[in-house]
C-alpha cells in the first residue's frame, strides 16, 4: 500500500465576503474533491483535505482542514504542498475577493458602488512553482467553451502534469451534481476521456490513469 506516501487534495468553493450578509461563492458541493480524497484513502494515502465550506460529512481517517476563502486555502495547500507525493487542486477558488469586507449590511442603494474587486492569488500556479522532481501535480478545468485549448493552456501555464476538465454548461454534470465527465490531459501529450458517471467511479478512474 501507499502508507508513506501523502496525498493532498483541495475541494470545495471559496467564500469571499462582502459584508456580513452576503459573500462572492460559487455552486461547487465538494463531492468531487471529497470523492477523490475518498479514493486516495482506499489506496492508502495519507489524505491531507482542504475543504472550503461544503455540506458533506467529514471522511473518517482524513485530516481535513476547513477554509473559507481563497487566501486561507492557499496557505493550507503551501503548507502541505513540500511533503506531499500527489497534489489535486479540485476546488473552484474564486477569482476576486472585495478588497475589504465591510461590517455589517451595506445599504441597497451603496451596494453596486461599493464593492471594489481585487485578484485573488493563482494557488495553483504558486504550487506549480514550488513543484519538486518526484510531485505529480493535477489540476482541474472547468470550461464551458474552447474545452480542449483552455485546459491544455492551464496545463501549461501552471506546470501540471496532468489537468481534468469538465463541461460545467452541462447542468447534470460538474457543479453540484453527483456525476461528471472528464477529459484528461497529460503534459506529455496522454489525451484519455472519462464517461459520464458517478464521481466516486470517476475518481477511481482518474487515480488509475495518473498513476499509470
Ligand atoms: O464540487 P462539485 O460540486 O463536485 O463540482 C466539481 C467541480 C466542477 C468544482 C470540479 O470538477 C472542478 O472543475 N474544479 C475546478 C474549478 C475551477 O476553479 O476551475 P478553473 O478552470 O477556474 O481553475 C483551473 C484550476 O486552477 C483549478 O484546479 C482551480 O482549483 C485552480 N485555481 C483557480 C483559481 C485560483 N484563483 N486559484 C486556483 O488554484
Amino acid at each position: 500500500m501507499n502508507k508513506n506516501l501523502k496525498c493532498l487534495i483541495s475541494a470545495g468553493p471559496t467564500r469571499e465576503w462582502v459584508d456580513s450578509v452576503r459573500f462572492i461563492s460559487n455552486p461547487s458541493s465538494g463531492k468531487m474533491g471529497y470523492a477523490l480524497a475518498s479514493e486516495a484513502k482506499k489506496r492508502g494515502y495519507s489524505v491531507v483535505l482542504v475543504s472550503g465550506p461544503v455540506r458533506l460529512d467529514k471522511i473518517e481517517g482524513i485530516s481535513t482542514h476547513f477554509v473559507e476563502n481563497a487566501k486561507e486555502m492557499e496557505l493550507e495547500m503551501t503548507n502541505h504542498f513540500d511533503s506531499a507525493n500527489i497534489i489535486i487542486m479540485c476546488a473552484a477558488v474564486s477569482d476576486h475577493r472585495p478588497k475589504n469586507k465591510k461590517s455589517g449590511k451595506i445599504k441597497k442603494n451603496d451596494f453596486a458602488k461599493s464593492i471594489d474587486l481585487v485578484e485573488n492569488p493563482d494557488i495553483l500556479k504558486g504550487l506549480g512553482k514550488r513543484k519538486k522532481k518526484g510531485q505529480l501535480l493535477v489540476g482541474f478545468a472547468a470550461e464551458a467553451e474552447n474545452f480542449a485549448q483552455n485546459a491544455k493552456q492551464k496545463l501549461i501555464q501552471k506546470n501540471l502534469d496532468w489537468i481534468a476538465m469538465n463541461d460545467i454548461s452541462n447542468p447534470s454534470h460538474g457543479f453540484g451534481s453527483d456525476h461528471n465527465e472528464i477529459f484528461l490531459y497529460s503534459s506529455t501529450g496522454e489525451e484519455v476521456k472519462l464517461k459520464s458517471a458517478p464521481k466516486n467511479l470517476l475518481a477511481k478512474q482518474i487515480f488509475e490513469e495518473i498513476l499509470k
